[in-house]
Formats: C-alpha cells, sequence, structure tokens
C-alpha cells in the first residue's frame, strides 16, 4: 500500500541513538546556527527586488513571511524536540504519514537546502567579482568565468561560474573536517554579519524620512496571480530571507539536550531575524526612497528583465535602490557613507559563506538519514572514523552544489528554493496535527501553543506564498517531484528498510539483505 510504510517513532529514536552523530552543539551555538542560515542573500541581495515589487510595502512583505515562518517554526519545535533526530520534516513526515509523502518531502529538500545553497554561492560570486577583484583589486574576472551560460537576463558569454564553485568547495571541506570546527567558524562569521547591519540600523534609522513611505504600497497589496509583484508578490520572493532556520531541526542529532535546545535555536534565530529584516528595509526605504520603476500599465517592470536593465541604465533612475546589486552597501553611500558602505559590501563578502556552510549542513545531514533508512545508497551514511562526519553525502552534495552554482543564476535558484521550502514547512505542520492525533501521549517537550491553530495557519500561509510566486517557480515543484517519484519507485520503494521489515540498518546487514517485499 502506498501510504502504509509507517516508520514507528521508537524505531526512528533507536537507529539514532546506536548511529548517531557526534552530540557537540549547545543552545547558543544552535541559535548562531540558524541566524547564520537565515541572514544573507536575502537581505543583503533580494532587498532590491523586494523594492521592486512592492516598494515601501516590502516591510510588509518581511512581516508577512516572518510571520508565516514563525507559525511554521512553532510547528518545527515541537516536532523537532519530541523527534531530536537529523532528517527534519522528512523524518516528521516519515513518521506521520509514511514513507511515500516522507520521500516526497526529502526531494523537496534537495530543493530548499541544496539549491539555496547553489544560489548564495552565486550571491557570493557577484560580491567577490565586484567588490573584491573589480573595485578592490582593479581586476577585471571576464565573462566566461564570473557567470553560468544559463543566467537568463546576466552577462552575455558566461560560460561557468568559477567563484561560485570555488567557494562550494571550500565549505564543503570545512563540513567534512567536522561540526564543531565548522560551527565556530561560523559564529565568528554570524557576528560579523551582525554587526555589519547594526551599524546599518545606526547610520540610517535616524535619518528616515517618512514621506519616503508614500505611496506605501504602489503596486497593490496582491499582484496578480503568476506575476510576483505587490506586497504579498515580494513575500513569496523574499521568504528567501528566511530559508534555513529550520536547519536548526537537523541538527537535532548532534545537539546536547536537544529538548530544551531546538525550540530555543529555531524561535530565537527566526525571531531575531524578522526583527533585524523589518528595520533594515525600514532604514533603506526610509533614507534613500524605495519605489519601484513602473511600466506603462501601472505594474512593475519584473525584477530580473531586460526592460527593468534599460530603464536602470537611464540618468533619471540613476541611484535608485531598486537598480543595485549591493542594496545595503548602495544605501550606506547614497547617504555619504562611502567608506562605511565598502565595508558593508566587505562584510557580506565574508559572511555569505556561513549560510552556505549551514545550508549544506542540513543537506547532507537530510542524505544521511535517507540513506539510513535505505532510500539511499547505504555507503552514504557512513561516518568518518576521525572527523565524525557524514563524509562521503558531504562530498557528494559539495559536488552537486558546485554543479548548480556553476550554471544557474541567482534569481531562478532562490525561487526554487522557496517552493521547496514552503512545501516541506506545510508538511511539517501536516506532521505535527496526525501525531497530536496518533500519538497523543507521547512526552512533547515542547508543545506548540494553539496547535489546532497555528498548524493551520501554517499550511494556509505556504499555500497563500506558493501562489504568490512566479508561475515559472510554481511548475518547478511538480517537475522536481515527477523526477523524485520516478527515483522512488525504480530504487529507493524496494531497498527501504521499512518496507523490507528492518528498522536498524546493522540488522540489515546480518539478515543477509532480505529480499524486498
Ligand atoms: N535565508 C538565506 C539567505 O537569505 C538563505 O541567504
Amino acid at each position: 500500500m502506498l501510504f502504509g510504510r509507517i516508520k514507528s517513532l521508537d524505531a526512528i529514536l533507536a537507529t539514532a541513538e546506536k548511529k548517531s552523530l557526534h552530540r557537540t552543539l549547545g543552545w547558543f551555538q544552535l541559535t548562531l546556527f540558524g541566524i547564520g542560515c537565515v541572514i544573507g542573500t536575502g537581505i543583503f541581495v533580494l532587498t532590491a527586488a523586494g523594492a521592486q515589487k512592492a516598494g515601501p510595502g516590502l516591510m510588509l512583505a518581511f512581516a508577512i513571511a516572518g510571520a508565516i515562518c514563525i507559525v511554521a517554526a512553532l510547528c518545527y519545535a515541537e516536532i523537532a524536540a519530541m523527534i531530536p533526530v537529523a532528517g527534519s520534516a522528512y523524518t516528521y513526515t516519515y513518521a506521520s504519514m509514511g514513507e511515500f509523502l516522507a520521500w516526497t518531502v526529502g526531494w523537496a529538500l534537495i530543493l530548499e537546502y541544496a539549491v539555496a545553497a547553489s544560489a548564495v554561492a552565486v550571491g557570493w560570486s557577484g560580491y567577490f567579482s565586484g567588490t573584491i577583484l573589480q573595485h578592490t583589486f582593479g581586476i577585471h574576472l571576464p565573462a566566461y568565468l564570473s557567470a553560468g551560460p544559463l543566467a537568463l537576463g546576466g552577462a552575455p558569454g558566461g560560460l561557468i561560474n568559477l567563484p561560485a564553485v570555488v567557494i562550494s568547495f571550500l565549505v564543503t571541506w570545512l563540513l567534512v573536517i567536522g561540526t564543531s570546527e565548522s560551527a565556530k567558524v561560523n559564529a565568528v562569521l554570524v557576528m560579523i554579519k551582525i554587526a555589519a547591519l547594526l551599524v546599518f540600523m545606526f547610520l540610517t534609522v535616524p535619518r528616515i524620512d517618512p514621506a519616503q513611505f508614500n505611496p506605501f504600497l504602489p503596486a497593490g497589496l496582491f499582484g496578480g496571480f503568476g506575476t510576483g509583484v505587490g506586497a504579498v508578490g515580494a513575500a513569496a520572493t523574499i521568504f528567501f530571507a528566511y530559508v534555513g532556520f529550520d536547519s536548526v531541526s537537523t541538527a537535532a542529532e548532534e545537539t546536547k539536550n536537544p529538548q530544551r535546545n531546538v525550540p530555543i535555536g529555531l524561535i530565537g534565530s527566526l525571531v531575531f531575524c524578522t526583527v533585524f529584516y523589518i528595520v533594515v528595509a525600514a532604514g533603506a526605504i526610509g533614507t534613500i526612497g524605495g519605489q519601484p520603476i513602473m511600466g506603462p500599465n501601472g505594474i512593475p517592470f519584473p525584477t530580473g528583465s531586460e526592460e527593468l536593465a534599460r530603464q536602470c541604465a537611464m540618468a533619471e533612475h540613476a541611484g535608485k535602490l531598486v537598480c543595485s546589486n549591493e542594496a545595503l552597501a548602495h544605501v550606506l553611500r547614497q547617504i555619504g557613507f562611502g567608506p562605511i558602505g565598502n565595508m558593508l559590501g566587505y562584510a557580506a563578502f565574508i559572511a555569505l559563506p556561513s549560510v552556505i556552510l549551514v545550508l549544506l549542513f542540513g543537506q547532507t545531514r537530510i542524505f544521511f538519514v535517507m540513506s539510513r533508512d535505505g532510500l539511499l545508497p547505504a555507503a552514504w551514511s557512513k561516518v568518518h572514523p576521525k572527523w565524525k562526519t557524514p563524509h562521503i553525502v558531504t562530498m557528494i552534495t559539495g559536488c552537486a552544489v558546485a554543479l548548480a552554482a556553476a550554471f544557474l543564476p541567482v534569481g531562478q535558484l532562490a525561487d526554487y528554493a522557496n517552493a521547496g521550502t514552503l512545501y516541506a514547512f506545510m508538511m511539517v505542520a501536516i506532521a505535527l496535527l496526525v501525531l497530536r492525533k496518533v500519538q497523543p501521549d507521547r512526552k512533547r517537550a515542547f508543545r506548540t501553543p494553539f496547535a489546532w491553530v497555528v498548524a493551520p495557519l501554517t499550511i494556509v500561509g505556504c499555500l497563500f506564498l506558493f501562489f504568490n510566486l512566479p508561475l515559472v517557480a510554481m511548475l518547478v515543484l511538480p517537475g522536481w517531484g515527477v523526477i523524485g517519484l520516478l527515483i522512488y519507485f525504480l530504487y529507493s520503494r524496494q531497498r527501504s528498510h521499512v518496507g523490507r521489515g528492518i528498522d536498524d540498518p546493522e540488522e540489515a546487514e546480518l539478515a543477509g539483505m532480505p529480499k524486498p517485499r
């Protein structure tokens, strides 16, 4: 039966106990870990695109996306503390709705983690080529080495995004040599990022002119199906700025006292980031303005389009926030803090790799668990004897991330990541309700308050944002899903440990690999 293979919670916890990763992370490291992932390309790169979609309504967009993530985080927190193992939404779905849906979630999480990691690597590459190579050292990296060929509307003559490939491999190496080492590096980078944003707020907020917020919703609240504009369209895109907070739950298996620390890490990092984003957006738009450049029909020109690029090249639009590739540094330069703006650019250049690190970490842990469940090759879940990390799966993931980063543009990668993430969040909310029903007495160290309101709100919120993504991004999810289903039915279903009636991989070896059912 398609929906019959449910993995028992006891089996999940017992397997994790036997083949566990090292528990080295505390709540503080975990919160930093979450922030390390959450603050990144979304605020440093996509703020300009958000303003082009919504104008000052971008602040509302951050609030909408943040509110949906907070209710989702409340759902995550209960299950993550109850099932403190690596695997996140995939494992929760396995325990509540069975293997088939769990596979679809695991498959969608690849969009969330690996594809988002690629997006951030490409964003970082822009800073590296622009701020560092060009503006600091006067070196111009040729287009064929700084952009992929599929960068629609991007630099002509692109062949491979070499800096994005290099940073992907560098971060992969950090993860292979060990979690605690890489977490320490991560902590330093997060501090740099927070300091940069604090300086930004300190310099911009006192200079806010309320007149810049008028009109507040130049493109309306809803921009229309498939258009991706208006405050809600901007929320669907800027949702990327929150992608990754759930990575805290993927680290649960490596966390000390996960019942307490995981909810603190999840909710703490998210509330912190939401406040930061709204204040930063207010500072950016309130100082230099953030009205979109409108097309002839009164709808903002699409971000990343040729028309918008042409408009931005015109003198009348020079210096506009919506035309900038380094939005926050640009704002500081415009209000007379040029050198500090450049410093902020360096901070983004130094800190974005921490986002790649956390996303890549999350992806490897999900693959690790899927492999431990028999749905992916067993060799993938081998833990390195010295470094105590799932080194094989980390290296495989790093190569895949580098490959996507080499050839695809940042905008598309971010939208695809959002589509996969929204599906996963929705499934977590459903899993929460299912587990409340079927396992009412199991110990819950953290109970989602008003779960029967919060979880349905999460589901509706995720669907709402999904249907406000640009049309192509909406279509990517079912397309990607079809590929995943082929792999499931041709490979994974026959090899599943649950399908073969075994709960533990070592048991499978001893049993001489019994025949699939
Ligand atoms: N939320 C992460 C970012 O903004 C993925 O870069």
